[in-house]
């Protein structure tokens, strides 16, 4: 009788998707919804950098004891120099605090308590389009969402929009920008529009924050983390979230971190203070094992090599598989240019498809790809393009 009057929220855009699928009873169905990798055998396998490390682990470890709200620091360490750089004066200066997440999205949630408690009045503007949930997780912790343009339904960046929207919005508010490899769209934005924006966001006082989920998808590891090198160079104070679901294939496990760029030393330990309050009364210590695996993988010059092969690996099929979904499409849609799929960058591609046309795909064909038109191109493979490619043209 309590909950009567509770009612139901529809589900998740993406792990709702991810459930449906699982359920379709249909033998011939395709999962191009949820953001994640698979190989050329359609498996999320475990990377051998991954289980070397984990065999290790479990050989060595003798507690499994509370590791601290901040976590490990064998893997704040890394983390903050494979997001900074290892030769970063930040570090040095003890001035990039660093917390271990329950994976990306714990980052941002926290992130978003942490601006709701501490820094309260601040909105934040996400890019439209944006991950779904950025949303979602601000919003539910307070914090003001507005929205600046990025790419149009012609698939087209149009960062003049974007720059005026910044301009315009209250000084001192978080702007949120997809470090690489942006998600859902593919397109990221150029080195000369980084500039533009890092400059924008200076003039007006307000707070960047790098969203980095995807670091190795786009180009390489430190080529993907330019625009964080560049704001770590400029002065300013900003936040980075990372992900290691993705690059270590380790999206169950939950490793996230968080990390907030400071003044001075005496202001990140007064942050960092913070932030931990914030994991107390949340979830009180980040889970342990998979970021000892990624603390180890890095730690380990042999581990480091094999791991960084594998995620190229995973870059490249991604990579061919564009060329191959464009070639195809133009064969056999040649009406209609999808070369822009070939420029974009990451798991994904904002294919331009329309919510009927998505639905279509799912209910005549068993191919589940977002209402937004996202296509996660990273789960295509040999066994699957022609059908995808030809249930596309069947329904544009
Ligand atoms: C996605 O966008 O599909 C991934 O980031 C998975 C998620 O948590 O939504």
């Amino acid at each position: 009788m309590h909950f009567d009057a509770i009612g139901r929220v529809p589900g998740d855009p993406i792990l709702g998707l991810m459930e449906a699928y699982a359920q379709d009873p249909n033998p011939r169905k395709f999962d191009l919804g949820v953001g994640v990798y698979k190989d050329a055998q359609g498996l999320t396998s475990i990377p051998q950098a991954v289980k070397l490390a984990e065999a290790r682990l479990v050989d060595r470890q003798a507690t499994k004891t509370y590791i601290g709200g901040h976590g490990e620091p064998a893997f704040g360490k890394v983390i903050n120099e494979l997001v900074l750089g290892a030769d970063s004066a930040l570090i040095a200066e003890q001035r990039a605090g660093v917390t271990q997440t329950p994976g990306g999205t714990g980052a941002l949630r926290l992130s978003a308590d942490f601006i709701a408690q501490c820094l309260p009045g601040r909105g934040v503007w996400l890019s439209n389009p944006t991950w779904p949930i950025h949303e979602t997780i601000f919003a539910t912790a307070g914090v003001k969402v507005s929205h600046y343009p990025y790419v149009g339904s012609d698939n087209r960046l149009d960062v003049e929009a974007m720059l005026a929207a910044l301009k315009e919005a209250p000084k001192g508010d978080v702007v949120l920008l997809h470090a690489c490899c942006h998600n859902p769209t593919g397109v990221d934005l150029s080195p000369a529009d980084w500039n533009n924006v890092l400059e924008v966001v200076k003039a007006k006082g307000h707070v960047p924050f790098l969203d980095m989920a995807y670091q190795g998808f786009g180009d390489g590891i430190d080529e993907d983390a330019a625009a964080v090198r560049l704001f770590a160079e400029s002065g300013l104070t900003f936040f980075v979230s990372s992900s290691f679901s993705k690059s270590f294939s380790l999206y169950g496990e939950r490793v996230g971190a968080l990390s907030i760029v400071s003044e001075s030393k005496e202001e990140s330990a007064r942050v960092l203070s913070q932030v931990k309050r914030v994991i107390r009364t949340n979830y009180s210590n980040p889970p342990t094992h998979g970021a000892s695996i990624v603390a180890a993988v890095l730690n380990s010059p042999q581990l480091r090599a094999q791991w960084e092969e594998e995620l190229a690996e995973m870059r490249l099929r991604i990579r061919g598989m564009r060329t191959q979904m464009v070639d195809l499409l133009a064969k056999n849609a040649p009406q209609r240019d999808f070369s822009f799929v070939g420029r974009q960058r990451g798991m994904f591609s904002y294919s331009g498809l329309t919510v009927e046309q998505v639905t279509r795909l799912r209910n005549e064909f068993g191919i589940y790809a977002l209402d937004t038109g996202r296509i996660c191109v990273a789960a295509l493979n040999q066994s699957n393009i022609d059908v995808v490619t030809k249930a596309i043209v069947q329904v544009i």
